[in-house]
């Protein structure tokens, strides 16, 4: 079995998706693996690093394709680039698959087998696979660092002989991995840390790590997650009632980390442009949502915009991977989780049962077609 990864294109992806250590156990488990050269330069792993563990270095894209059954990627390549895999090879990757009906056309006609793991059902077996969750978490913990970096100030309150420092205030909206992550962070490094979310479930979360809980709890509010454990679509209503509560708040913030999301839907936008202008100058918004629409409505993706009355929003696009290292160390392992479900451990061959419920909520092209059922064509 012949697994290739290719190299990312490095203007938008800094992560890769094996690192020797997940290299060593593909190859205990059978696997032969090319590495495109310089695939990992950007994660701090050099090809003689990924040569020690075992693997080939190809010295380009064909060359690490060539023949290959599996194609393991962060990013969902195009059928063009895998021309020259073996008949029915998988690939593996975060394919990124709404709205992309023609692409994963493409990939369907070249015979592909695609696999999306940010599809990967939030279930006890799949824990260990879920890049969701694994990505989340180190952006959470990012955005945190970038706030305060963005800040003139300290967060910590600070006794010296030149007086008293007070504690910078941080409010985190949306506190799911992201959000949690962010709160533990924030109170690492001694702020002052207030959250809010539309799940009841998490008033408890918050308040465990130290926080203090700030939300509309009304009737919709006990309504508001799924059995998916997702938030819904907040009635305007509702919206109404969130935005009075937390305009007075946002006002006294140093630092607001925004995260919250709506599967299938645009980010709910929490932050009114009134509201970042009601802020103190100096003051910092991070927008972990910038990239599905944004919860603020003065954010920008990809830029920091300082508002007339010195306010800094934080844009940034592909957060975990602004710590590389550790988000290609997560994902890799992620990876390599589900891999192993596919592989029969006895032949050594790349032999997936696609009755599997993992297979099935992952899968999105087999033998020419797509077959996902969120993907069918009417
Ligand atoms: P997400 O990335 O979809 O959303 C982030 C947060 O934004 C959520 O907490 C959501 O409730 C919140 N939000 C949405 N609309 C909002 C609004 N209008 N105002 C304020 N907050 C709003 O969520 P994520 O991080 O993927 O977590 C979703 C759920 O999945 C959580 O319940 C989490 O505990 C659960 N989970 C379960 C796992 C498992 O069982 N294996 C693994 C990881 C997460």
């Amino acid at each position: 079995m012949r697994i290739a990864v290719p190299a990312e294109d490095l203007s938008i992806e800094t992560r890769v998706a094996v690192t020797p250590e997940t290299v060593r156990k593909l190859a205990a488990l059978g696997a032969e693996v090319a590495v495109q050269t310089g695939a990992g330069s950007a994660s701090g792993i050099p090809d003689a690093d990924y040569a020690a563990a075992g693997a080939q270095i190809a010295a380009n894209l064909a060359e690490a394709v060539e023949g290959a059954q599996v194609i393991l990627a962060v990013r969902r390549p195009s059928a063009a680039d895998l021309a020259g895999a073996a008949h029915g090879a998988a690939v593996i990757a975060i394919m990124d698959p709404y709205g992309q009906d023609e692409a994963l056309a493409a990939l369907a006609q070249a015979g592909l087998s695609t696999f999306a793991m940010e599809l990967m059902p939030r279930i006890t077996r799949a824990q260990v696979m879920d890049v969701l969750s694994s990505q989340a978490n180190l952006a959470g913990y990012r955005a945190v660092i970038d706030g305060a970096g963005e800040y003139g100030r300290a967060l910590p309150m600070m006794m010296t002989a030149a007086g008293t420092v007070p504690a910078a205030k941080i409010f985190i909206m949306g506190v799911g991995v992201a959000g949690l992550q962010a709160i533990a962070t924030a109170r690492r490094l001694g702020a002052i840390v207030t959250a809010t979310d539309v799940r009841p479930a998490t008033k408890e979360q918050v308040e465990s790590l130290g926080a203090k809980f700030l939300a509309v709890e009304d009737e919709e509010f006990t309504q508001a997650q799924t059995a998916g454990g997702y938030a819904r679509e907040m009635s305007k209503d509702y919206q109404a009632k969130q935005a009075a509560l937390t305009a007075a708040h946002i006002a006294k913030q140093d630092i607001v980390i925004t995260t919250a999301l709506i599967p299938g839907r645009p980010a709910p936008k929490l932050i009114s442009a009134d509201m970042v202008h009601s802020m103190r100058p100096g003051s910092v918004i991070v927008d972990l949502a910038v990239e599905r629409g944004g919860n603020c409505a003065l954010s920008i993706p990809g830029q920091t915009v300082v508002t007339d009355n010195g306010v800094k929003i934080v844009g940034h696009l592909n957060v975990p991977g602004r710590l590389a290292a550790t988000a290609s160390s997560l994902y890799a392992r992620n990876l390599l989780a589900f891999l192993d479900t596919l592989i029969d451990k006895e032949t050594k061959t790349f032999a997936p049962n696609w009755d599997d419920e993992l297979v099935k909520a992952t899968l999105l092209t087999r033998d020419g077609a797509v077959v996902h059922p969120n993907f069918l064509k009417a």
